[in-house]
């Protein structure tokens, strides 16, 4: 069993909207990688039985998504935009700041990502997709270090409650 109880009473109540259970896929993931930290073989062979179908199917749906993550990715998701907007204003600066300030840090993963929709106040960043902007690499960095000590309350890897 990969669920907790309380989160395969979840999964029970998001399939029941569904339907067809086939459609709650995607929420389960969001629930299993909340729950794990990221998105296991046993979480998706779970899923596939709690909604009828295969593992390879749910392998396929999920592996389309970059926010489900097929290793552990730490506590924290930290993704840098640095698309063209990003770009000329300092988002490849962040990125490389924080890549080399956690690069060795177990719960912080640092990843490059595409238009997160907030070119008005390039550069940005989501932490476990909470919004960040108007960024600069120090700044960037006295974020995540508020996630890690407590300051700001992250959310679960998948941007829900966890
Ligand atoms: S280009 Fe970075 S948020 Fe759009």
């Amino acid at each position: 069993m990969t669920f907790t109880a309380k989160n395969l009473e979840r999964a029970h109540a998001i399939i029941a909207q569904y339907p067809d259970p086939h459609s709650a896929i995607l929420p389960l993931a969001h629930v299993a990688q909340d729950q794990d930290g990221w998105l296991t073989n046993e979480a998706m062979a779970e899923i596939a039985e709690l909604v009828g179908t295969s593992s390879a199917d749910v392998q396929g749906v999920c592996s389309f998504y970059t926010m489900y993550k097929r290793r552990p990715c730490g506590k924290l998701v930290v993704s840098v935009c640095t698309n063209v907007t990003c770009l000329v204003v300092g988002g490849p600066e962040v990125l490389h700041h924080l890549e080399a300030r956690y690069g060795a840090d177990d719960d912080v993963f640092v990843e490059e990502v595409e238009c997160l929709a907030a070119c008005g106040n390039a550069p940005a960043m989501q932490v476990n997709y909470e919004y960040h902007e108007h960024l600069t690499p120090e700044m960037a960095a006295a974020i995540v270090d508020d996630y890690k000590s407590g300051v700001l309350h992250a959310r679960g890897v998948s941007g829900g409650s966890k």
